[in-house]
């Protein structure tokens, strides 16, 4: 449990143009003011993260959202509505007031409101919008736990909250309404479906192939340092070296086993934790059975196609 007097302090070092790393329901963030370029930066520089690729604003209410878009479309409205507090991040144009370092210089910015109490509150006791990336080094798995964020950022970050393993465990989905039409950016939790319940056909960029056609959508992200190899129905494991297999339906007797949650929403919860887990044993291989390809494993499927194309 976090203290009111931790929380008091976190939001002191916010202000301050510090670095916080706080759980929130999806992955922990590396959190700072967004409205100050400096403390931005310094997000950019304790990732190892490109400078063109945008961060997620998170705010603590729909007033607070609004003062940073220029527009709030009615399909804004009605996502957020129903999805915030939540994992959805909705991409709007932006005011002259967030900084172009928090947007990579691009013309809109991702704002999301986290669901987590603990994120909630510290945004309301900064009195200021975060912007935050996962607390990871850029391109490395995902934090899901502060131990996870101690490993990887221990040292560069002025204060770590502790508020237990993170419930979703994957990013939020990420959609576009600044164009003419909306464009899932990101899938998670919140499906096509549900977006789409709302808003009518959404386009779906295709973000592992080659290139990547907006800023920050790197195909190569989330990746253990095992190599991972993501394995349909009927291919077999490697022949050569030791490794884990991470099934769904089918063991094999690989020395390494471990079973994965069957429903999407249980994959999604463990998925980071049981790769930095693995990826810890010094293995030569991580294969994984591949999930089905449907509406509610989009999110998982992402991860996976991505932390295999390392
Ligand atoms: O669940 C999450 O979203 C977590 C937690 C901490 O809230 N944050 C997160 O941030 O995943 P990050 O920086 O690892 O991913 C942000 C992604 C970018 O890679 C980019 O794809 C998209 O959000 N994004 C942010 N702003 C954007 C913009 N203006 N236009 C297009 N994409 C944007
Ligand atoms: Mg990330």
């Amino acid at each position: 449990m976090i203290s009111r007097s931790e929380l008091r302090r976190a939001a002191e070092l916010l202000r301050r143009g510090e670095l916080v790393a706080f759980p929130t329901e999806t992955v922990y963030g590396l959190g700072a003011n967004a409205l100050d370029a400096a403390a931005v930066a310094r997000i950019y520089q304790v990732k190892g993260r490109p400078s063109t690729s945008p961060l997620i604003v998170h705010v603590d209410s729909i007033e607070m959202a609004r003062r940073l878009a220029a527009e709030w479309p009615d399909t804004a409205a009605k996502l957020a509505g129903l999805w915030w507090p939540g994992p959805l991040t909705l991409v709007l144009p932006k005011r002259p007031i967030v900084p172009d370092i928090v947007t990579a210089g691009l013309p809109t910015v991702g704002l999301r409101m986290p669901a987590a109490g603990l994120a909630l509150d510290l945004i309301r006791m900064a009195g200021t919008p975060l912007a935050a990336p996962s607390a990871n080094r850029f391109g490395e798995l995902s934090p899901t736990t502060a131990e996870h964020v101690r490993r990887a950022l221990g040292d560069k970050v002025a204060m770590i909250l502790d508020g237990g393993p993170a419930e979703v465990g994957i990013e939020s989905t990420v959609v576009s309404l600044a164009g003419p039409k909306p464009v899932l950016l990101r899938p998670g939790q919140v499906t096509r479906q549900d977006i789409e319940s709302i808003t009518g056909p959404v386009e779906v960029q295709d973000r592992t192939e080659g290139s990547h056609p907006s800023p920050g959508m790197h195909p190569r992200h989330y990746c253990p340092h095992t190599p991972l190899l993501l394995l349909s129905q009927g291919s077999s494991l490697p022949q050569e070296g030791r490794g884990a297999w991470l099934y769904l339906s089918t063991p094999r007797g690989c020395h390494r086993e471990l079973a994965m949650p069957r429903d999407a929403a249980g994959y999604a919860r463990v998925l980071y934790a049981r790769l930095h887990e693995v990826d810890a044993e010094g293995l030569d291989w991580i294969a994984v059975e591949r999930p089905p390809d449907t509406v509610e494993w989009a999110g998982v499927l992402d991860r996976l196609r991505r932390a295999a194309s390392g």
